[in-house]
């Protein structure tokens, strides 16, 4: 069994690398050779990445790629986007180019509103606190001036400080739910030093007046559900096969895809994992949190009280409709935008997005990527266009070479796909 180990962090980033070797591999020399393949040379550049946490022993890739010709708003955007799975991107591009002949994306915020709250337990009067509230209310905006100066002039800051009595749900349990507007910043660090300010501020006037007021915690809430954009695709529906129309029948199953999703939990997970696929891949290549993001948007879609689609579809006027809804709270300052030089150039090809252009480009994302799961599904089936993007890492795990890679590419063009098929296909190839 593997011994405790004290003062792990304390370790120089050698003897960390020692100690992972000796203790879990078999090869200790490879495992250090592996760590130390995927250090950058530029030692500047490896240090940033080594500070951003701690015990980092090596970097961890994931491929940086593009999908181009979104158009959003009327404006062309490429997108850049940081997954491993080998269907996204190629997904995302078909999306975006099949919207590109009927009227491309139209996106538009509905909110910006940030949550966080500092949470408290008092036994005393109720009537007592809330005038306790009501006094020191100006308090609390005063206490914080030194941290909303600068977020003030540009033009955000504290929004609104309520008092909530949540004691039907648990017994003493009071909170300050208070609401922000941190502009292009996803505005964690300012939220959460607000709050705790908040709390000093409560627990000092409360004692003033023999309060027995007991904060718990201060913490911002991941779950915005009013800093919220909607993205929408439509167009008209018509059997003449033209580029800018989709026919009554796709339109119809499409339809029946989502409806299926908003009536099925088992369904509706999957469905909206493919529209994180296309979510999360965005919000990694722009250093947003993508934890953040993946609990409001699952909160989000259940927020009616069961598990449902984020995405919706109508035809209305022989019009076809296909939008979503989502909670995404994203900064394009402060964070990891100025530190990862992959992330101020993923910025950099989004034309320095606002936060709320942000929002607007990533919810297109999730659209574009739910419509092209959505479109395969009901059309040829996922596995076809899965399995084509697959191919090469099939290949690659059987280990051919690239002739050989080259070969069955041209192989399986109009053949299945499987592992199975692959290894045989390679194995006829080399007799
Ligand atoms: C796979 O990553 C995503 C899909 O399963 C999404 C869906 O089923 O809608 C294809």
């Amino acid at each position: 069994m593997q011994k405790p180990v004290n003062g792990f962090s304390k370790f120089s980033k050698e003897e960390k690398i020692d100690w992972v070797a000796q203790n879990f591999s078999k090869n200790p020399q490879t495992t250090k050779k592996i760590l130390r393949t995927y250090w950058n040379s530029n030692e500047e550049l490896q240090k940033i990445h080594d500070e951003f946490i701690e015990n980092t022993l090596t970097n961890y890739y994931l491929p940086f790629a593009v999908a181009p010709n979104f158009m959003i708003n009327q404006q062309m955007y490429t997108i850049p986007m940081a997954i491993e799975e080998s269907s996204v991107v190629a997904a995302a591009g078909n999306a975006a180019k099949f919207w590109s002949t009927r009227g491309g994306f139209k996106a538009s915020i509905l909110g910006t509103e940030k949550i966080g709250q500092v949470h408290f337990m008092f036994k005393g009067d109720a009537n007592k606190l809330e005038t306790l509230f009501n006094t020191i209310k100006p308090q609390f905006f005063i206490d914080t001036e030194t941290i909303t100066k600068n977020m003030k002039k540009r033009g955000g800051g504290i929004t609104s400080i309520e008092l909530r009595n949540k004691t039907e749900e648990l017994q003493n349990y009071y909170q300050l739910h208070c609401t922000f507007e941190t502009l292009d910043a996803m505005g964690a660090n300012f939220i959460n030093s607000c709050l705790e300010q908040f709390a000093k501020t409560l627990e000092r006037e409360s004692e003033k007046v023999d309060l027995d007021i007991e904060v718990v915690m201060s913490i911002l809430s991941n779950y915005v559900q009013n800093c919220v954009v909607k993205a929408e695709v439509s167009c008209r529906i018509s059997d003449d096969k033209s580029p800018s129309s989709i026919s009554k029948n796709f339109a119809d199953k499409i339809i029946q895809a989502v409806a299926i999703a908003k009536a099925e939990p088992y369904r509706a997970v999957t469905h909206n994992k493919g529209v994180m696929n296309g979510i999360d891949a965005v919000v990694l290549a722009t250093g947003n949190d993508f934890r953040a993001i993946e609990a409001g948007v699952h909160a989000y879609a259940a927020k009616d009280g069961k598990y449902s689609s984020l995405t919706h579809a109508k035809i209305e006027n022989d019009t076809f409709y296909f939008w979503i809804e989502v909670p995404l709270a994203l900064g394009t300052v402060g964070g990891l935008t100025s530190l990862h030089p992959l992330v101020k150039l993923a910025l950099e090809i989004l034309q320095q997005p606002t936060a709320k252009e942000l929002m607007q480009i990533i919810a297109v994302a999730g659209l574009a990527q739910n419509f092209a799961a959505l479109r395969s599904l009901v059309t040829t089936g996922i596995q076809k266009g899965h399995m084509k993007m697959h191919l090469l890492n099939l290949l690659n795990q059987a280990g051919a070479d690239e002739q050989e890679k080259k070969q069955l590419v041209a192989h399986f063009k109009d053949r299945e796909i499987s592992n199975a098929a692959v290894a045989e296909a390679l194995q006829n190839l080399r007799k």
